[in-house]
């Protein structure tokens, strides 16, 4: 079974998400929408709010709606999923994209201090994206408090 994620903040869905998603669910057997958090936005919806949008414009039967808390590396290991699905609308997206595509495959060139605390800070293995000399200052710093501009 091929499986899918389209994750986003979704805050709200637009059109645009709406049709990546079910372009997606035309091409695998599972989507999942994943509504997360980013770290570097202030929501203006809830994510109660912004799954019961989900549900009632995306029209495919396939598309199931989730949310997590931790890092979506993860959440897609645990889901057995083979592909991430991302919109870019702009030239502009393209750099924060990249970024995250190389941090979700565990490459380390071009990763921002921003991102590297981000997954620390969500429980994830930065020990690939920085000096090892400082390792353990970056885990006290950053781990667990969801908070480290
Ligand atoms: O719609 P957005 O705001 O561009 O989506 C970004 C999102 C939510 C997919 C991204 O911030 C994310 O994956 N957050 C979950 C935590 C995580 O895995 N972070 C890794 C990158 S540092």
């Amino acid at each position: 079974m091929k499986i899918a994620i389209c994750p986003g903040s979704f805050d709200p869905i637009t059109l645009g998400h709406k049709d990546i998603i079910e372009r997606a669910s035309q091409l695998f057997d599972k989507v999942i929408v994943l509504v997360l958090n980013n770290s570097s936005k202030k929501p203006v919806f809830s994510l109660e709010e912004r799954m019961d949008f989900i549900k009632r414009c995306v029209n495919a039967e396939n598309v199931e709606i989730d949310t997590y808390s931790g890092l979506l590396v993860d959440y897609a290991r645990e889901h057995n999923a083979s592909a991430l699905i991302k919109g870019l609308r702009a030239v502009s997206d393209f750099d924060y994209e990249f970024q995250l595509a190389l941090i979700n495959k565990g490459e380390n060139m071009f990763l921002s201090s921003s991102m590297v605390k981000e997954v620390c800070s969500l429980g994830g293995d930065i020990s690939s994206f920085v000096p090892q000399e400082i390792l353990n200052d970056i885990y006290k710093r950053c781990k667990g408090d969801g908070k480290n501009d």
